[in-house]
C-alpha cells in the first residue's frame, strides 16, 4: 500500500488534518487503534474557540456545528462568595467561543470521511513506524488479522500522548518540557438544564469546581479531586454535594439530574521540541499536553494541523520544503501561549494540598485584579478566545 500522508490517529488531530488534505487533493490513510464507536463516545473537550470554528467550517465539516453548536459571549469567575463576569466579546472586538463537545467534532470528521469514500481504519493494531529519516517513511499495522505495510511521503504522528510516534523518534532528538500537578478532575455528564447560562470557574477553600454544558439539556461539571483519586469512593449522591457547596452561591442552587458518566483526568504540562524528526510531524497531544483549565488542547491541536495541512499543500504544490521546515518553530509559539495560559488558570484556580494562606492570599488578589481591571480582563479573554496572531 502507498500513500502521500501516512495519518496515526483519528482523535480530532488526525480526522482534521485528513479532511484538510482532501480538500486540497492530497491523499492519506488515516489508522486508529480503537473502534468507531469508542472514539465518537470518548467524552473530552467542549469549548471551541471561534478560529477552530471557522477552521471546521472551513474543511466543510461546520453544518452540525453552526446549528448545535452554543455560541458564548462570557464566562464567570466565582471566588470568595461571589460571581463576577469575564465579558470575553466585549473585551475582544466581538470573539466568542462555541460550546460544542469533542465526541461531536469527531463524530463530524468520521462522517465527512467515511461518506467520501476515504481510508480511515478503526481498530489497526500493531501500528509501528519506521524509515523516518528517509524519503519513503513505513508504518506498518496489523488490520482484520492481516499484516500490512503503507509506505508514505510523510507521516503525521496524531497519536496522542500514549501513542506510538514520538517515542520512536530516536533518544537525544527531542527535548522534553513538563510539570506534574498533585491534582486531576472528577468529571461528569449529567442528563440536567445547565443552572447557568455562562460558564462558572469557581475558586473554593475545598478545591476547584467548573460548570459547564454540552447542550441545553445536558451540564458538563467538574470537581478537583487528587490525580488518582478512585472514583468508586465517589457515589452520584456525594458528587452533588461536594459541586453544591463548591459552586453553591446565596440566593442560587445547582440543578441536579443522573449522572450519565463520570471519570477521573489527572493534569499535566507537558512539551516536546521540535514537533519532527525526519518525515515524521507531531501533532496535537502527541506533541503537548496543558491542563485543562484554559479549555486549549482541542483548539491547540487544530491549529498544529492547520500550520502542518498549509504546509503540505505548499510542499506538493512548489516542491519547496521551507513551511514545512517551518512548522515546528510555528505550531510551538503558539503551543507555549497557551502551555503559560493553562498553567496560570490553573494555578490561579486550583487549591493546593497542604496549600499555605500565602498562595491562597495570592489567588484572591489576582481574581480580584483580573475582575475588576480591564488590562487584566481583557488578557484573560484575548488568552481565553484564542489570540489572533501568536
Ligand atoms: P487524541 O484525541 O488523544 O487522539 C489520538 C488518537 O490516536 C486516539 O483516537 C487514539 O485512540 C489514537 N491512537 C493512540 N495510539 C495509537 C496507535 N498506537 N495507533 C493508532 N492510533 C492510536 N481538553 C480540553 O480542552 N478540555 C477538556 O475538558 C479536556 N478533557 C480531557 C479529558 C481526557 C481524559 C483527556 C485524555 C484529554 C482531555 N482534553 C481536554 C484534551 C483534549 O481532549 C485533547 O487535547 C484532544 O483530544 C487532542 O486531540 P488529538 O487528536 O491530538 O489527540
Ligand atoms: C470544559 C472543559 C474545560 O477544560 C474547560 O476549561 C471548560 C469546559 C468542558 O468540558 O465543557
Amino acid at each position: 500500500m502507498r500513500t502521500q500522508v501516512g495519518i496515526v490517529g483519528a482523535g480530532p488531530a488526525g480526522l482534521t488534518l485528513a479532511q484538510l488534505l482532501h480538500r486540497e487533493g492530497i491523499e492519506s490513510v488515516v489508522l486508529e487503534d480503537r473502534s468507531r464507536e469508542y472514539v465518537e463516545q470518548r467524552i473530552r473537550a467542549g469549548v471551541l474557540e471561534q478560529g477552530t470554528v471557522d477552521l471546521l467550517v472551513a474543511a466543510g465539516v461546520g453544518d452540525r456545528l453552526r446549528r448545535e453548536g452554543l455560541v458564548h459571549h462570557g464566562i464567570e469567575l466565582q471566588f470568595d462568595g461571589e460571581r463576577h463576569r469575564i465579558p470575553l466579546s466585549d473585551l475582544t472586538g466581538g470573539r466568542t467561543i462555541v460550546i460544542y463537545g469533542q465526541t461531536e467534532v469527531v463524530k463530524d470528521l468520521v462522517r465527512a470521511r467515511l461518506e467520501a469514500d476515504l481510508p480511515l481504519l478503526f481498530e489497526a493494531a500493531d501500528v509501528t513506524v519506521s524509515d523516518l529519516d528517509s524519503e519513503r517513511p513505513r508504518i506498518s499495522f496489523t488490520h482484520a488479522s492481516r499484516a500490512h505495510e503503507l509506505e508514505c511521503d510523510v507521516i503525521a504522528g496524531c497519536d496522542g500522548f500514549h501513542g506510538v510516534c514520538r517515542p520512536s523518534i530516536p533518544a537525544g532528538v527531542l527535548r522534553e518540557y513538563s510539570r506534574e500537578y498533585p491534582f486531576g478532575w472528577l468529571g461528569i455528564l449529567a442528563a440536567v438544564a445547565p443552572s447557568n447560562d455562562e460558564l462558572i470557574y469557581a475558586h473554593h477553600e475545598r478545591g476547584f469546581a467548573l460548570l459547564s454544558l454540552r447542550s441545553p439539556e445536558l451540564c458538563r461539571l467538574y470537581i478537583q479531586c487528587r490525580p488518582d483519586e478512585d472514583l468508586a469512593a465517589w457515589s452520584d449522591e456525594r458528587i452533588w454535594a461536594e459541586l453544591q457547596l463548591r459552586l453553591g452561591l446565596k440566593g442560587w442552587t445547582l440543578a441536579e439530574g443522573p449522572v450519565l458518566e463520570k471519570g477521573v483526568t489527572g493534569m499535566r504540562s507537558f512539551v516536546v521540541e521540535p514537533m519532527r524528526y525526519g518525515r515524521l510531524f507531531l501533532a496535537g497531544d502527541a506533541a503537548h499536553i496543558v491542563p485543562p483549565t484554559g479549555a486549549k488542547g482541542l483548539n491547540l491541536a487544530l491549529h498544529d494541523v492547520r500550520v502542518l495541512a498549509e504546509a503540505l499543500v505548499s510542499w506538493y504544490e512548489t516542491g519547496s520544503s521551507a513551511l514545512l521546515d517551518a512548522y515546528s518553530e510555528a505550531s510551538l509559539q503558539r503551543v507555549w501561549r497557551a502551555e503559560h495560559f493553562s498553567w496560570w488558570m490553573t494555578q490561579m484556580l486550583h487549591r493546593s494540598d497542604g496549600g499555605d494562606d500565602f498562595g491562597l492570599k495570592l489567588q484572591l488578589s489576582q481574581l480580584r485584579y483580573v475582575t475588576t481591571s480591564t488590562a487584566a480582563a481583557t488578557s484573560l479573554a484575548e488568552n481565553y478566545v484564542g489570540l489572533e496572531q501568536v
